[in-house]
């Protein structure tokens, strides 16, 4: 059943595509040639301790930072130094570290943003309610400031927000970050129900071994290049360090 189970994960198309990327700040470089792919419903997870460079791929992947050199491809096609809001109007979506919601604006108008380039007035209904199912707390705060959500909320209303454009990938960053194990817990089950749902994911986690557990693939980052990718149970044959990153210590992301 498990074997069934793989082969047809292998024969999906792939989504997106990202070859030697090599991405910087200034003249300081981040990733040193990174290649990754995703094929359409998986759900694939990056681990690495702080600074190993996840963010900066998620952020690359978005549009947001340009590579300096390498190829991104995203449904077949080439989104490389494509600005953010075209690539969120293609279809990826990224709930960035840290949530980054709007304080001042209402939980509608948080929403409403995430919509933005890809309104159109019958859809946006429809993913209202299916965030209103997702998410109840947001109906029931829909006129209330984003600000004034606690931080667990707020990281619901981010990943409402990302759900909004319908993306076609989701990429989720530290989603969890200093939420209580209860929140943490509905975060993980919300992770699933989309998975379930066929969305495809791309997320970073501090908790790297639970968000392994419930990956197809992990890709293992040390200082800004790919040490591991595949199955996350064949990770710690495959790489002596690997109880490094996954095995709880007080640095490990
Ligand atoms: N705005 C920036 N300017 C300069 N250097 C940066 C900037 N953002 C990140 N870096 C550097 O790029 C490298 C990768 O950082 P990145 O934020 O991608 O790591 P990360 O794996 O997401 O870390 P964390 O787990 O702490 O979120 C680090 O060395 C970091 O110091
Ligand atoms: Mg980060």
């Amino acid at each position: 059943m498990s074997e069934l189970k793989t082969t047809s994960q292998e024969e999906r198309e792939v989504i997106l595509s990202a070859s030697d990327l090599h991405v910087g700040y200034g003249s300081v470089l981040a990733l040193h040639g990174v290649s990754l792919e995703i094929k359409k419903g998986e759900l694939v997870s990056i681990c690495g301790i702080n600074g190993s460079g996840k963010t900066t791929i998620m952020r690359t992947l978005a549009g947001v930072l340009k590579p300096k050199s390498g190829k991104i491809t995203f449904k077949g096609t080439d989104i490389t130094g494509k600005k953010p809001e075209q690539v969120h109007k293609l279809g990826v979506a990224l709930v960035p570290q840290g949530r980054e919601i709007f304080p001042s604006l209402t939980v509608a108008e948080n929403l409403r943003i995430g919509a933005f380039g890809c309104y159109k007035p019958a859809q946006y209904q429809k993913d209202l309610e299916t965030m209103f199912e997702l998410f109840p707390i947001l109906k029931e705060r829909y006129n209330q400031g984003g600000g004034l959500l606690s931080g667990g909320e707020q990281q619901m209303l981010a990943i409402a927000r990302g759900l909004m454009s319908n993306p076609d990938l989701l990429m989720l960053d530290e989603p969890s970050l200093g939420l209580s194990p209860n929140r943490v817990d509905q975060i993980f089950e919300l992770i699933e129900e989309l998975k379930s749902r066929g969305m495809t994911i791309l997320l970073v986690e501090q908790n790297a071994e639970r968000a392994a557990s419930i990956s197809d693939r992990v890709y293992l980052l040390s200082n800004g290049r790919v040490e591991f990718s595949g199955k996350a149970e064949d990770m710690a044959s495959a790489i002596d360090v690997a109880s490094l990153y996954m095995g709880g210590k007080e640095e490990v992301k």
